[in-house]
Formats: structure tokens, sequence, C-alpha cells
């Protein structure tokens, strides 16, 4: 459930009209619904309650600071994937000890800014990072927090650029080194092995492959705890998919993933768990508000051109992925419907959010929303074709405030230099 509802006829995000707010700030625009992110979070940890992990919201999924700090409120830790994202995490009041580092590629630069800031813990994904963060934290006369990412070569059956938990993907140390490098971290100086991580993938639709991957981790830790290496906590990662589409998508809800969880880890509730869900609290949490530029007839195909592209949200051009499309003036029942291809004006094919979706008839200056646009969308945007970012609003009950304004020409001009070998015009 969220809060983005027809009000009187109009769309609104909590209290505050859609239509007003495109006044205020242009379109198009990012808007986010405080109560769904409170909403969403709550439901979540009260999944998994008997548990009581920290949940350690995946920043990509929306690093917006009005964001982040609105889920440190709550309690929220952080799951971060650069410095960046750390520092972003920090500014919204996360402490260091709700801050778990992941990602396969932490440079040494990295692992020694999360040493400096008091990291709860270091998700390792290799041996020769396993390497460098021992020299970095020795260096620093530090131990390092260690969890080693564990690929369980399990197939998450999701889409194939964001399933991470089959062998054959870049992420995680493989299932069966997992002994041998737990082994050799237990006599490193400069670490401290605090727990295992296992993450399989990105809108998983499905709860066998969660079933099966901490199947394999439970397995794992008792072996490891069997070769006398304590392994105190788990890190269950993310994963769990939204419905994008409405009408006939129904991914498993967090009540029925917490029992599997619950069930996998029956007898070990007074272990320490925890968990990085980002699309689940953020997804159906923001929309993207975008204007009718043009209705162009060809043929007998009719195209929606919005002042929206793929710059702005690239799920539909990098993962043929569906967000729903809604007109911001709610049609009358029994209102008809045509075929739309809904486009951007970017020169590429690619730019194209939708094909021959059912929309009612919609004319230059109309507004549309995308759903379901609040995880992987700004985080994902670029300044392409020079088109400024899309501001970012955030709404709560009847009041909103700008999160992130629209950059200015200049601003993005100011940021290029031409080199002093070239005259100037
Ligand atoms: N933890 C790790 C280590 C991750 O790599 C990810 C996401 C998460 C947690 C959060 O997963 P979530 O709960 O959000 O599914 N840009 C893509 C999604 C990429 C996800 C990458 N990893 C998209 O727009 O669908």
């Amino acid at each position: 459930m969220d809060h983005f509802l027809y009000r009187d006829g109009a769309l609104h995000a909590e209290g505050v009209a859609i239509a007003a707010l495109a006044g205020d700030v242009g379109t198009p625009f990012y808007c986010y619904s405080t109560a769904t992110l409170e909403r969403h979070f709550t439901v979540f940890s009260d999944g998994l309650k008997p548990l009581d992990p920290l949940v350690c919201y995946a920043v990509k999924a929306n690093s917006n600071l009005a964001v982040l700090a609105t889920l440190a409120r709550l309690g929220a830790g952080a799951d971060v994937v650069s410095e960046g994202e750390y520092r972003r995490a920090l500014a919204a009041g996360i402490p260091g000890q709700k801050i778990i580092f992941s990602g396969v590629g932490k440079t040494r630069a990295e692992l020694a800014f999360a040493l400096e800031n008091d990291v709860r813990q270091i998700n390792v994904e290799s041996e020769p990072e396993l390497d460098a963060l021992n020299q970095v934290a020795v260096s620093m006369g530090q131990r390092a927090p260690v969890s080693f990412r564990v690929n369980p070569d399990v197939d998450a059956k999701t889409h194939e650029k964001i399933s991470t938990g089959k062998a054959e993907n870049k992420f995680g140390i493989a299932y069966d080194d997992a002994p041998r490098i737990y082994a050799r971290a237990a006599t490193m100086p400069g670490i401290e092995v605090v727990g295992i991580d296992m993450h399989i993938g990105s809108q998983l639709t499905d709860l066998a492959p969660f079933r099966e991957a901490y199947t394999r981790m439970r397995a794992l830790v008792e072996r490891l705890e069997a070769d006398g290496i304590p392994v105190p906590r788990l890190d269950i990662g993310g994963g769990l998919g939204v419905p994008y589409e409405r009408t006939n998508e129904m991914p498993p809800l967090p009540t029925d993933y917490g029992k599997v969880v619950q069930e996998v880890f029956a007898g070990w509730e007074d272990r320490e768990f925890e968990c990085e869900p980002g699309r689940l609290i953020a997804a159906n949490a923001g929309i993207l508000v975008a204007e009718v530029i043009y209705v162009k007839r060809s043929g007998d195909r009719r195209f929606l051109i919005l002042d929206a592209a793929m710059n702005d949200l690239i799920r539909p051009a990098l993962y043929d992925a569906y967000h729903d499309i809604v007109p911001v003036i709610e049609p009358a029942p029994g209102t008809p419907t045509y075929e739309y291809d809904v486009v951007g004006p970017i020169c590429e094919s690619g730019d194209t959010f939708a094909k021959a979706r059912a929309l009612p008839e919609l004319k230059a200056g109309d507004l549309v929303a995308f759903r379901s646009a609040g995880a992987y969308g700004a985080v994902m945007s670029s300044e392409y074709n020079t088109r400024p970012l899309a501001p970012e609003v955030i709404v709560r009950g009847d009041d909103f405030a700008l999160a992130r304004p629209r950059p200015t020409y200049d601003d993005m001009l100011g940021k290029d230099r031409i080199p002093d070998w070239i005259d100037p015009a």
C-alpha cells in the first residue's frame, strides 16, 4: 500500500496535490511520501520481529538525505557501497556502528575511511580485498570487523542484470572456499571475523531462492563453528521484490518472507541478525511526475512524448522494467483508453518507457505519474543530453519540502573547464 491516491479526482501524495507540486517545482520531478517510507520500513521490520534484525537500508536504492534521515529516525542502519554513500549515511544521522560497508571493489582509501568512521562491519567479497583490508587496518592500529559475503550459487530467478548469487556472478567468495578463507582470516592481525553475509539478487518474486540460500548459509555457519570459528552475526541481504504491475503481480509479502527466514533459522533467535532491504522500502514510496509535451500520431501509432526521459528513469531502457503510468487527473469510470507508446525526448529508440500502454486520451500539458519510481529512479539518473537532474520533493501529511532542487544551467555548465591552451572565444 502507498499514499499516492486520487482525492476529488486528482492524484495526491498524502495530503498534497501533485498538480500543485508541479506548479511549484516544474516537471519532471520525483515525489516521495514519508508515510509510505515509514510504513514499508515498519512492515518489513515487523515481518522479521522474532529475530529482531538491524535493518540496514540499502542506500543505493534512494540516497537522498531526506529519505535517509526519515529512515534513520525510525532506527534504520545503512548498507553502503561507496565512501559517498557512507558520507550520506553519516550526514543523515546514522552512526558508523549501524553502517555495513558492502561492494565487490572497495578501494583502500574507502576501507580506511570506513575504519576511521567506526564502521559496524565490512562485507568482504574476495581474498585480495581481505589482504588489502588487513594491511590498511594494521597500518591504522585497528582490527577491522569483517563478514564474508558468501556466494551460495543459487538462482534468484530475477532479471539477469540484477541476479548476484550464482557462481558465475562477480559477487562474494565461493561457497566451497569459505572454510579455508575464514580460517585464514582468523589468523590475520588486522581482521576480526564477526559474521557472514549473503545477497542473491534484487526484485525477487519467489521465496524459494531465499530459502535455499539461507539453508546453505546455516549449514556453512554450522560447519565453520564446528571448525572452531564463531560466526555471531548473520546478514541475510536484501532483494525482496515489489509489485510494479499492480493488476497481475503479487510478490511475497514481508510477513511471508519473514516466515521463511524464521523457519530456516529456528532456534537461532538469540543470534545477531542484519538485513539490507532497499527496493522494498523505497520503490513504492516514490513517483516520477512528467508533463506531456506532444501527442504524435504516426500511422496508426500514438506517441506520448513526455518531458521526462531515460536520463530521469533508466529502468525501462536498462532492464525492460515495467512502471505503471497514471494520469494525474483521475479518469472518470468508463473513460475509453487508447494504446500509447510512451517516450522521452532523447534521440535513442531506447528512450521508451512503455509500448502500447492503455491510457485515456491525453493532450499536451497533461501530467502523468510513473509509479514505483522511489527506488533506483533518481539515484540512477544522469545529465545525458545536458538535461538537468529532476528535482526531488518529499511530502509529509499536508507539508512538502524540496529535498533536492533542480540544478540551473549555470550550475551544470559551470562544472566543466576549458583548458587554457584553447584561446578564449
Ligand atoms: N545489498 C546488496 C549487497 C546489494 O547489492 C543490493 C542491491 C541490496 C542489498 C538491495 O537490494 P534490494 O532490496 O533493493 O533489491 N538498479 C537495479 C537494482 C540493483 C540492485 C543492486 N543491489 C534496478 O533498478 O532494478
